[in-house]
């Protein structure tokens, strides 16, 4: 539009025109010149903007600076520009990089083609504004500069808080972030929820990439592949990359893993059946932005004005309630915590000899801290009740507990006794012998146990280790009959196991020695043992059988069960971990003989590996034997009778 464009359009001369737009107008009838600045105002002609400012016109073109780099670019532009449509204005849009230079230069641009307002992305105030330009800041950050006088912002932080609480509601603690590294803020924001919370900050483990190639090569392992059951993806292709890498290790999403996105996109929508995502404020903060802007443009007034916006989760279908999915299968475990000093030699010492050691290693232990930790890892609800000295070795012992997903009130620190001690003397085909000083586990007594009744209460099953006092044991048999909560006894560490002690257990898992020791100078085969328990009340004995897999005697079943094919390392802990993995199968409504099946993998998963609780497999290791687990239980399952092999052992 020009100058004689508007004379034709007005049917004046281009003298005319021109005189309007001077003031020079004494000469001319007011219907002239109002005609004259209706066609201007309708064409938006910005050269003669301020003519039409001093006759009180408007002009309807508003300015947006927006950083090229800022990720909700699209949406802001055609947000801001519907908002604006709307009310009869005109968006003219400069990008411009993040510093401040640039989006000073793009304002004073705007500036000097007369736009009535300008939006501007930046947390920082712009240096120099002309009076009549009315100024919007738009930010998503709350660390603005107070001179910034209409801001308009959300927080990203408050996404990854959104992501984290979202996560725990459903039951999830132990969590991944993956970020690129322009949004770690987001990270301040999961974290600080946890802080809340009381929580460790060690559940988190996070990647911070510089591109998607970083993220593949290195986030992606040490965030879907370590024992987190959730991860929080900073964006729509991180959230890509990692459905693609769970497909190709076998990982369920849902079902395995939950997945929330901090940043909603549309095609989140069509990924892996709906993936739950954080939408950002964007459009209604844009939408009040406008409005407000424009306001001070028609009204002509300055204000001061801060208004936040605050992020929602958009409920799709990636997030697994493992909270729901656990209700009422909470797992108690009373037994003991040990520093394990693990001595690994040629051979186990006999009487009177003296060996060189191959290697020591210190690591925690203890039967029940073991047994916990199996539970945490393959993601069942641990509590674990136990005793630990004041000392490095119980915060040890604690920390590891936590480390793991176990839930850690019923622990206690004696302010007598020193943390239990276990020495384990390994030889090199991996087998061992231990001695234990019970230490603090001895002090573990009924007061501390009923100042922890409520987690009986509200437990399906309780695993009971014996190298806590007798008297502790017979109060748990109490607590347990009265609340409904079946026992699993491993009878070990008893000098005698009376039938007081085994009356009434729901399964009972002993190893080959313990057998011997019960009914001890009976002349007795391990079958007949086991038929001998069920007599007095045990429900099921089960007898774990090492390389030679396990024994299951109940009123329905006498059936052995191969071992799984492993090679043992170091078989300590190697009965914490099936009893562990049983519990949790039990817990997940497995049957019995599907959860032996479950537990002599898992079992034979941890003998592969050095040490106890860290050798312990997690939901993940053991899938990749799913297979063969299924496998040998269908072949169970059909042949019950075939499959029982009574060839009666003499111990
Ligand atoms: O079952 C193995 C455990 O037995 C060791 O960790 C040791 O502490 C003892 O309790």
């Amino acid at each position: 539009m020009n100058i004689q464009e508007i004379a034709r359009l007005a049917d004046v001369s281009v003298s005319t025109v021109s005189k309007v737009m001077n003031g020079k107008d004494k000469d001319i009838s007011k219907k002239t010149k109002d005609k004259v600045l209706k066609i201007i105002e309708e064409n938006n002609y910005i050269p003669y903007a301020r003519y039409r400012v001093k006759e009180g016109l408007i002009n309807r073109f508003i300015g947006l600076v927006i950083c090229k780099e800022n990720p909700h670019y699209s949406q802001m532009v055609t947000s801001i520009e519907s908002a604006l449509r709307v009310q009869g204005f005109f968006p003219v849009v400069l990008t411009a990089e993040k510093e401040q230079e640039e989006i000073d230069n793009a304002v004073y641009e705007l500036q000097k083609r007369g736009v009535s307002g300008i939006l501007v992305d930046s947390s920082r105030a712009v240096s120099q504004y002309l009076e009549n330009c009315k100024l919007v800041y738009l930010t998503d950050t709350s660390s603005f500069e107070t001179k910034q006088k209409n801001t308009f912002y959300f927080h990203k932080y408050e996404a990854g808080r959104l992501s984290a609480i979202e996560l725990l509601n459903a039951g999830h603690q132990k969590i991944s972030v993956i970020l690129r590294e322009a949004e770690k803020i987001i990270l301040d924001g999961v974290e600080a929820v946890y802080g809340e919370q009381n929580l460790p900050r060690q559940f988190i483990t996070s990647y911070i990439g510089e591109d998607l190639n970083g993220i593949r090569q290195n986030g992606l392992i040490s965030c879907v592949s370590d024992s987190s059951t959730a991860v929080i993806c900073g964006d729509m292709e991180i959230v890509g990359c990692v459905l693609e890498y769970a497909e190709q290790i076998g990982i369920k999403v849902p079902e395995d893993f939950s997945v929330i996105c901090v940043k909603d996109h549309e095609m989140l929508e069509y990924l892996a059946g709906g993936i739950t995502a954080v939408g950002y404020p964007i459009r209604q903060m844009t939408v009040d932005a406008v409005d407000h802007l424009l306001q001070m443009v028609i009204e002509e007034k300055d204000s001061e004005v801060t208004r936040k916006f605050f992020p929602e989760v958009i409920k799709r279908n990636s997030i697994q309630d493992i909270g729901k999915r656990k209700d009422g299968h909470k797992i108690v475990i009373v037994g003991s915590m040990n520093i394990d000093d693990n001595i690994e030699g040629v051979r186990i010492p006999v009487n009177g000899e003296t060996i060189i050691a191959k290697n020591i290693l210190t690591l925690p232990g203890g039967k029940g801290a073991n047994q916990a930790v199996g539970v945490g890892r393959l993601g069942g609800q641990a509590y674990m009740i136990g005793r630990v000295g004041k000392d490095a070795d119980g915060r040890r012992l604690y920390k590891s507990l936590t480390d793991n997903g176990v839930h850690t009130d019923g622990v206690e620190f004696d302010d007598q006794a020193d943390s239990g001690k276990a020495f384990v003397h390994i030889d090199r085909d991996g087998e061992n012998a231990i001695v234990v000083y019970r230490g603090a586990n001895e002090n573990l007594d009924e007061a501390q146990l009923k100042r922890h009744e409520n987690i009986f209460r509200a437990a399906k099953y309780c695993l009971l280790s014996s190298e806590i006092s007798r008297e502790a044991i017979m109060v748990v048999k109490k607590s347990c009959r009265e609340n409904g909560t079946e026992i699993i006894l491993k009878p070990s560490g008893l000098e005698e196991v009376g039938e007081d002690v085994l009356f009434g257990i729901d399964y009972l898992v002993p190893n080959e020695r313990e057998m011997i020791r019960i009914y001890a100078g009976e002349d007795l085969t391990m079958e007949e043992k086991a038929e001998k328990l069920l007599q007095i009340g045990v429900k099921n004995v089960i007898v774990t059988l090492g390389k030679r897999g396990a024994y299951l005697k109940n009123k329905d079943h006498a059936l052995y069960f191969p071992s799984a094919p492993f090679t043992p390392i170091d078989t300590t802990g190697g009965a914490d971990s099936f009893i562990s993995a049983m519990a949790v199968s039990l817990s997940e409504g497995k049957d019995l003989l599907y959860s032996i099946i479950y537990a002599i993998y898992a079992a034979g998963i941890t003998i592969t590996r050095y040490g106890v609780q860290n050798a312990m497999p997690d939901k993940k290791s053991i899938r990749i034997y799913m297979e063969d687990i299924e496998k040998q239980y269908a072949e169970i399952k059909k042949g019950e009778e075939e499959h029982i092999k009574c060839k009666k052992t003499k111990i």
